[in-house]
């Protein structure tokens, strides 16, 4: 079974990617045959600034990586060191009715926003579906927000298939329910949108500002508190052993805890958790061209998965 994701360079990655995204992309590895990448050609469609893109690639290389992405079991490159997948989005977009594509939540709402429409914004979603369809994946992982993607992928690979015969492989996507949504420093989802997050690499000093600024009511230190209303108790369960957990819950209940006490033990818990991978984040960014040399072998092994695949489609369509 073929699993793969693409993940977007789009930042310094908070809390919330972490339990909902790069902790699930590593407990996959063992779970099958698992291709990540990072999709720069689809970041291209907010223009970011050239070096802004090249730095924000290396830094997702680098957090991945630190966070257990083992290049022995998983394919991690770049998507961009694979061209061929923009010549299967041609092919795909062309069996890719104008309604699928209008109807599509991504692009509605970047014009929502105000993006000014750019193509490459409209087609998306084809280009998605080259990433995954171009790897014969069986499972994609992904949060719910790309659910659409996933119906617009399987609904290409099967009109191309009625088309030029049974050649595309139609995917799963694979939504774990169990991922819980991580509340922001507001209580909101955690989101690098509304400027609620706690980043997993900051400085110790941001770190802890972030935390410090967790929104909680107004109760004194001696009265009593409701944990399971406690955006900083909610954060905390997901760092600590069930007996830290009702030990916590304990000192909320009995009065006399204040949430400063509290915040400054989840502010341990989160700079203890990421020790080990910061310091691999460190050894890691003293040779970056090292680390992208080892993305560019992947990409190789990417390529030739994807060779075969394409041979047959330029078969089917009648191009070579
Ligand atoms: P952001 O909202 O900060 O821009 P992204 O949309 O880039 O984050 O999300 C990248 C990944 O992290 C997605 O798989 C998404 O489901 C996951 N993720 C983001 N925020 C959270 C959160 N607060 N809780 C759980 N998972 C999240
Ligand atoms: N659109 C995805 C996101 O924003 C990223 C992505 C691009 C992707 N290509 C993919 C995810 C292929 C899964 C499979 O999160």
């Amino acid at each position: 079974m073929r699993i793969l994701t693409g993940i977007q360079p789009s930042g310094t990655p908070h809390l919330g990617n972490y339990f909902g995204a790069m902790r699930q992309v590593c407990a996959l590895q063992d779970k099958g045959e698992s291709f990540l990448f990072i999709a720069d050609y689809h970041a291209l469609t907010v223009s970011p600034k050239p070096e802004t893109l090249r730095q924000n690639v290396i830094n997702l290389a680098l957090d991945f990586i630190s966070c257990g992405v083992d290049l022995d079991k998983t394919v991690f490159f770049r998507q961009s060191e694979v061209p061929e997948v923009c010549e299967l989005s041609w092919i795909l977009g062309t069996v890719a009715p104008m309604g699928l594509l209008e109807r599509a939540h991504s692009y509605k709402d970047k014009l929502a926003k105000g993006f000014s429409a750019n193509v490459g914004l409209f087609t998306y979603p084809v280009l998605m579906a080259a990433d995954i369809l171009l790897y014969q994946s069986n499972l994609v992982p992904v949060g719910k927000d790309q659910k659409q993607h996933l119906e617009i992928t399987r609904d290409l690979a099967i009109k191309f298939n009625n088309e030029y015969g049974d050649i595309l492989t139609v995917p799963e996507a694979y939504i774990p329910e169990e991922v819980a949504i991580v509340p922001g420093t507001d209580g909101q989802k955690m989101s690098k949108s509304y400027g609620n997050v706690i980043p997993i690499f900051g400085t110790e000093k941001e770190i802890k500002k972030a935390v410090m600024n967790i929104v909680t009511d107004c109760k004194g230190l001696e009265e009593k508190k409701d944990p399971d209303t406690c955006n900083v108790f909610a954060i905390y369960k997901l760092f600590a052993t069930p007996e830290e957990v009702q030990k916590m819950r304990e000192n909320y209940l009995g009065g006399n805890y204040g949430y400063g006490h509290a915040k400054l033990a989840l502010f341990e818990k989160i700079w203890t958790h990421f020790e080990p991978m910061r310091r691999r984040r460190a050894e890691l960014a003293a040779d970056i061209p090292g680390m992208m040399k080892l993305l560019s072998r992947n990409a190789e092994r990417a390529r030739a998965a994807a060779d075969e695949l394409l041979s047959k489609v330029r078969e089917a369509v009648g191009i070579r």
